[in-house]
């Protein structure tokens, strides 16, 4: 089996699904370019279906992207599959994605549809994609709640009907990473084909686990990972793109999976993804939160003065910032403020460090954080009082 995964980017779907992230044609369009020269393999355009907003975004995006495949969602009937198609066929790689609920809860209250009658409708429509593209994606949506006999019988069926990649969604983030990998390792041992296919993993961050769901799985086998940008999407959002990204690139060594992007376009597309939808990044967020990369403790400081690898287990231009941030205040200690002062051009000798030093905690005990424009002030103040 290949180490390379694929990396299915969902931020113009499943992410735009987030309510209140709603998108405009032009921002969709900048989007999809960002990812396709980010380096995505496969970019969700859109559920063509749901408004003619959607079906014209997912036209042009398919009509104008270089290199990604270009995916569009439609449930499991003709209607649904039909406009799909008509969107995506601009495109130089099209995908069909069909999906519909197989778990209990699903079948009986929302499809409203018994195992049987499921089973012939996941046929008739995967055959039905397939005879209009060659690359068919399928979802047993809800699958990790899904009983394993039956989840397993429809992915084969959906295999013999013409599905290329089967994605195995855990909808409403419920799994946890050791089920996440025995369901792919369960599907690969029963389902015939499944070895021949691609599998996928979509996983939702209800109880924070989508990252470890998305990487337990892709331990067992699956080759596609679907994520989004920040994290966005539905609830608490999807898996983030930047996070499996660089958890496999960092712990290369015990997940040596390669993808194709290129990591040093994270930081401005998550920016632009930002502010396009409207939803702020968490200061913490990992990879790019505006903390992720940022220090204000003495010791990390001294640390980071030394040598970056002490408190840093990537480095910022991999993300594509370019430099840590040591950030002043009533944590930091001496290093730091003579390193900070260095760079603002102030050579100081060990007393009139120490004279600046106790102003500078003074001032921090007052200040959430001091800016380079605090630290000049007060070196015009002391030279003056000097
Ligand atoms: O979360 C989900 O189940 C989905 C499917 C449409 C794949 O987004
Ligand atoms: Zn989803």
């Amino acid at each position: 089996m290949t180490n390379r995964v694929q990396i299915f980017d969902t931020t113009l779907r499943d992410g735009e699904q987030s309510p209140g992230a709603t998108m405009t044609l032009k921002e969709k369009l900048e989007i999809a370019t960002l990812l396709d020269e980010m380096g995505v393999d496969i970019i969700e355009a859109g559920f063509p279906i749901a408004s003619e907003g959607d079906f014209e975004a997912v036209s042009k995006i398919s009509a104008q992207t270089q290199n990604a495949v270009i995916c569009g969602l439609s449930r499991a009937n003709i209607a649904d599959i039909d406009r799909c198609w008509d969107a995506v066929k601009h495109a130089k790689r099209p995908r069909i994605h069909t999906f519909i609920g197989t778990s209990p809860l699903h079948r009986e209250f929302q499809v409203k549809l018994d195992k049987e009658a499921m089973a012939e409708k996941i046929h008739a429509t995967v055959s039905h994609a397939r005879n209009l593209c060659d690359n068919v994606q399928w979802s047993p949506m809800d699958a990790t709640r899904t009983e394993d006999d039956y989840l397993a019988r429809v992915c084969e069926i959906a295999i013999k009907a013409g599905a290329t990649t089967i994605n195995i969604p855990d909808t409403v983030g419920y799994t946890a990473p050791r089920e996440s990998a025995d369901i792919i390792r369960m599907l690969l041992e029963r389902v015939p084909g499944m070895d021949e296919i691609v599998i996928a993993t979509h996983c939702h961050n209800d109880l924070g686990m989508a990252t470890a769901n998305s990487l337990a799985a892709v331990e067992a086998g699956a080759r596609q990972i679907e994520c989004t940008i920040n994290g966005l999407g539905e609830r608490a959002g999807n898996t983030a793109l930047e996070e499996v990204v660089m958890a496999m690139k960092v712990r290369h060594d015990i997940m040596p999976y390669d993808t194709g992007v290129d990591t040093r376009k994270i930081m401005a597309i998550s920016r632009r993804v930002a502010s396009v939808s409207g939803f702020a990044v968490q200061y913490n967020k990992a990879i790019v939160g505006k903390n992720a990369f940022a220090h204000e403790s003495g010791i990390h400081q001294d640390g980071m003065l030394k040598h970056a690898g002490t408190f840093e287990i990537m480095s910022p231009e991999d993300v594509g910032l370019t430099e840590s941030n040591l950030v002043m205040g009533k944590h930091s200690g001496r290093a730091a403020l003579r390193s900070k002062l260095e760079a603002l051009g102030f050579q100081l000798g060990d007393n009139q460090l120490n004279d600046v030093f106790v102003r500078f905690k003074a001032l921090a005990d007052r200040k959430k954080e001091i800016y380079d424009e605090d630290l000049l002030a007060m070196m015009a103040d002391s030279t003056t009082s000097a």
